[in-house]
């Protein structure tokens, strides 16, 4: 493949961007809080933290290492690390499921991307002062859905076709910043509502019984995988746009702090801003656990915006638009897996080839959201519970032992600093044997219980 044609970001924070503009999405903003909430606050917190770094980061680093090495998309970078026969079949067979589930996961999370949408469309028309078209927007039917979702998808599609430079970091850049503000704005208003305090208390205080609870452990490995984006080759195909003298080590630190880090502040604004509705009346319990997934967003909170007299429109509109970008800079990374390939492997044109895939995948979606109810759960749990922790032990497996030890050694010349020179004494053995084995120990539990 010629160097040449392919893109690259033009700086280390525009990657840093790009990669945290992925691993921050809806499932930091709304997965991580209720998942806490539900899973014994702190002690959730706490285990969470010490996964991320134990076995998400590791993992993390095994999609840079991989990606940067081989310069490609994950199928035929996969493909490239292969010796011999069987390991090239299982090469193909992973890099094409991996890109196949990240059509998938693009594919629901498009819908729930809608949704979101839809709910800024009605705060804008709301303060405009537009009634009717706010009261479309706000109700739920397949119209709307599928319009909003559609509306998503060219958003996606737009930025993605515009390449690597031009799409992916220009735009990373411009609304991760814009992210964070909202978030700390929107923070900063609701602890100081009344009511907050219950919630920071149950956000925060661990319920130490939980810490030991299986349960507990595989929700926490599982929403780490999906909110550091592992297993389909997202990081990995960012990294292989990354500059080859990038110390690879710290920028994967960075990406793993910065993703924990958001998803913690949206669990200071979100579980506080359940029980600040609590006060004002709505119901935040639903069979003695408190209310999660969509029903918290698209329920409980806009119930809250709509009870707070004056700031009320523009509190829903700053919160949609939060959620709105998060979800786009991680729609963007999926849709690049299948977009690579495609780039690298066929004639057509990055522009075409978005469009063609954002199509298909948009297709699905819309099979998924007239099937809702048999489709939606089914989708997310093979694509989440399962697929992602499989593939991200396989890319394992690569990274530890397919890749050549010269090519190692080239890698910790890149990187400086004593804590990069540790982390190259550690991390291959570590990768190669025991962070495959603890993944696979906390799948496999999960499948037990
Ligand atoms: N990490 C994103 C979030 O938290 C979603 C995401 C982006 C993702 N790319 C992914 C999840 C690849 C799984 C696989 O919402």
């Amino acid at each position: 493949m010629l160097q040449g044609s392919r893109g690259e970001f033009s700086s280390r924070i525009g990657f840093v961007l790009a990669a945290t503009g992925s691993a921050v999405g809806l499932g930091n903003v709304w997965g991580f809080p209720t998942n806490a909430a539900g899973n014994g606050g702190g002690a959730f917190v706490a285990i969470y933290l010490i996964l991320a770094f134990v076995l998400a980061y590791p993992a993390l680093m095994a999609e840079l290492v991989i990606g940067r090495h081989t310069r490609a998309n994950i199928y035929s970078a996969l493909e490239g690390l292969a010796s011999n026969a069987p390991t090239r079949l299982a090469a193909r067979l992973t890099g094409g499921y991996a890109v196949l589930v990240a059509s998938a996961i693009l594919g629901f999370y498009t819908l729930v991307a809608g949704w979101v949408l839809a709910q800024l469309c009605a705060a804008i028309a709301r303060v405009l002062d537009w009634p009717s078209m706010s009261g479309w927007f706000a109700t739920a039917s397949l119209g709307r859905d599928l319009a909003s979702a559609a509306l998503f998808a060219v958003l996606t599609v737009l930025v993605v076709s515009g390449g690597v430079r031009n799409g992916i970091e220009r735009w990373s850049t411009r609304l991760m910043p814009a992210l964070l503000i909202l978030l700390l704005a929107l923070i900063g208003y609701v602890l100081t509502q009344p009511g907050a305090l219950a919630g920071l208390r149950l956000y925060l205080v661990p319920d130490i019984a939980r810490i030991l609870d299986p349960a507990l452990l595989v929700s926490a490995l599982g929403q780490a995988f999906f909110s550091l984006s592992l297993g389909v080759g997202t990081m990995l195909v960012y990294a292989s746009y990354l500059d080859s003298k990038e110390n690879l080590p710290v920028v994967g630190a960075m990406i793993t702090g910065i993703d924990t880090l958001v998803a913690f502040l949206a669990g200071l604004l979100v579980i506080p801003a359940m029980f600040v509705a609590q006060r004002q009346g709505i119901e935040i319990h639903a069979g003695g656990e408190l209310i999660a997934g969509p029903d918290l967003i698209f329920q409980v909170l806009p119930a809250l915006f709509g009870s707070m007299a004056q700031w009320g429109d523009l509190v829903a509109l700053a919160f949609f638009a939060l959620l709105a970008i998060a979800a786009l800079t991680s729609s963007i990374s999926m849709l690049e897996v299948p977009v690579a390939l495609a780039v690298e492997k066929t004639p057509l044109a990055r522009g075409p080839a978005s469009w063609l895939i954002g199509i298909a995948v948009f297709a699905a979606t819309a099979l998924i959201a007239c099937f809702f109810d048999p489709l939606f759960g089914l989708v997310v749990t093979v694509t989440t519970e399962y697929s992602q922790p499989l593939v991200g032990i396989a890319l394992c497996l690569f990274a530890g032992w397919a890749i050549h030890r010269d090519r190692l050694l080239a890698e910790i010349r890149a990187s400086q600093g004593e804590a990069a020179g540790l982390f190259w004494k550690i991390w291959p053995p570590y990768v190669r044997i025991v962070c495959p084995l603890l993944i696979a120990a906390t799948f496999l539990q999960g499948l037990i219980h």
